[in-house]
């Protein structure tokens, strides 16, 4: 086991994580298989596509690590037993989403996908496997992940001193963010690495060795490494919400955010990093990590900490709606039988992905007063958009911007894509009923410019 040579990785879950961190291990370790396998049957073709932008994943950089690695050393099949059966690393990377119901609804996690992932390995690994939590997870499951891969129920080799089938758990938490998970992956801040022995340890490390400088490789115990992902979403959540707050100050006071964030981010001891103020933060790892923190800290009976962090999930929220109401009112208070164009439905720029997107609340919150929506997103699809709706009627799905602005009385900006710049206002502004609205709620447009064309501009944190 010592000198175990690592020849075949195997990666459950070919997500937004899975498939862009096993394309570029694939890239930076040729002499190495990877296969990514996945339950479902049309994400697996989907990643097979020789038509490559039309991979389920949409993220700079990737239509060239598949093209250059997929069917050399990277492979993404349905075949999960197979493939447990023959790796000696496997990274578990299924989603934990929050619990709808049960003891910790609306905050924990629910691992029912971690579980069966483990049960499919104690039943199918070989030899010895190190399995690594690559999926961010609620401190301590790696204790559950454990039992159950020792469990001799699933594993019927037995575990005690059974010297044919044993495990090592490893957490390797990802830090990519989405839209630029490619550049993340290849340069990162750091990699944090965390297990019980110093061997399964060292085998992940030689891994990332191939491309990442030892002195970013970062190793700690298994709850450190655990406990810092959730930490880190949770610190930069919090940044988010903290300039979000004071959005709101700056447009009572006639301060202006985007001057007030520049000027507190060159305190070094600040950073500029992360102050953008939006319409909150989405994505699938903010709200879940912080509220998984807060359950937590109640389980540990840390109430004055739990209550600490879930405000930054409600500020984020009230961002939200703040900013329909501000919709609502601009627009005489009542927006029956009005039309609003949204522009952008990803949670952020440079991704297909919908999960937790400010949009989705936002539109809900303007359908309820009885607007009519025509959406235009660069890269999110008709069905994904459709799909966070109960009902078509009031809903339509634009191919251009200029085809949601037709007969719109505002147009709002809800996700930062670069084309919105560029966008010809002047005739986005001819098309539109007057008075025409924008409200910039990324601050991505320049006000006076479109007041010089005729628009009526909000724009958020300024007055
Ligand atoms: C993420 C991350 O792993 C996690 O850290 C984050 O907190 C939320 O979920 P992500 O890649 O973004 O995963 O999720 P998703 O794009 O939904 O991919 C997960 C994949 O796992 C899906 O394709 C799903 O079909 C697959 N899956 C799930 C399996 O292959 N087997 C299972 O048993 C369950
Ligand atoms: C995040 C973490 O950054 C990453 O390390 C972790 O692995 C997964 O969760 P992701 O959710 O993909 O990544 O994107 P991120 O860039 O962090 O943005 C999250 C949300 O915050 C987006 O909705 C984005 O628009 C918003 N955001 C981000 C702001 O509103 N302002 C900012 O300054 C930065």
């Amino acid at each position: 086991m010592k000198n175990k040579l690592i020849k075949n990785i195997c990666c459950i879950g070919a997500g937004y994580v899975g498939g862009p961190t096993m394309s570029v291990i694939a890239l930076n370790c040729p002499n190495l298989r990877v296969d990514v396998v996945d339950i479902d049957k049309e994400k697996i073709e989907a990643w097979n596509t020789n038509d490559l932008s039309k991979l389920p994943v949409f993220e700079p950089g990737l239509e060239k690590l598949i093209k250059k690695c997929r069917g050399i050393n990277l492979f993404f099949s349905n075949n999960v037993e197979e493939n447990i059966a023959k790796a000696d690393i496997i990274f578990i990377s299924v989603n934990t989403p929050t619990k709808k119901k049960g003891i910790g609804a609306g905050f924990a996690s629910d691992l029912k996908w971690i579980e069966s992932s483990a049960r499919q390995i104690a039943k199918f690994a070989k030899g010895h496997t190190i399995v690594v939590e690559k999926s961010t997870l609620p401190v301590k499951t790696a204790e559950t992940i454990k039992v159950i891969l020792n469990s001799s129920d699933q594993n019927p080799s037995g575990n005690n001193g059974n010297k044919n089938k044993t495990f090592s758990i490893v957490s390797n938490p990802e830090f990519l963010a989405e839209g630029s998970a490619i550049n993340d992956l290849q340069y990162p801040d750091r990699v944090l690495i965390g297990g019980e022995d110093d061997n399964s340890i060292k085998l992940v490390k030689d891994i990332y060795m191939k491309w990442v400088d030892q002195s970013k490789i970062i190793t700690t115990n298994l709850w450190s490494s655990e406990l810092s992902k959730l930490v880190a979403n949770a610190f930069l959540a919090q940044r988010i919400s903290s300039i979000n707050s004071i959005s709101a100050i700056c447009e009572s006071t006639g301060a202006n955010i985007s001057e007030v964030a520049k000027a507190i981010g060159t305190d070094k001891r600040i950073g500029s990093e992360f102050l953008n103020p939006g319409p909150g933060f989405g994505g699938s790892c903010f709200k879940k990590d912080i509220l998984n923190l807060v359950y937590l800290c109640n389980y540990y009976g840390l109430k004055e900490v739990a209550d600490y962090w879930e405000k930054v999930v409600s500020i984020n929220l009230w961002q939200q709606n703040r900013i329909s109401s501000l919709v609502i009112i601009n627009l005489f208070g009542t927006l029956s039988d009005k039309k609003l164009a949204i522009f952008g439905f990803s949670f952020k720029a440079n991704t297909n992905d919908t999960r937790e997107s400010p949009s989705i609340n936002i539109s809900k919150n303007l359908l309820k007063e009885g607007a009519k929506l025509n959406f235009y997103d660069p890269k999110v699809n008709k069905k994904q958009i459709l799909s966070e709706f109960n009902t078509e009627s009031n809903v339509s799905i634009c191919n251009s911007a200029i085809k949601a602005a037709e007969g719109a009385d505002a147009v709002l900006v809800l996700t930062e894509w670069k084309e919105f710049k560029a966008l010809d206002w002047k005739n986005i502004f001819q098309v539109m009923r007057k008075p025409a609205w924008i409200f910039d709620a990324r601050i991505i447009l320049d006000k006076s410019l479109l007041e010089d064309i005729g628009f009526k501009v909000w724009s958020l944190g300024s007055s």
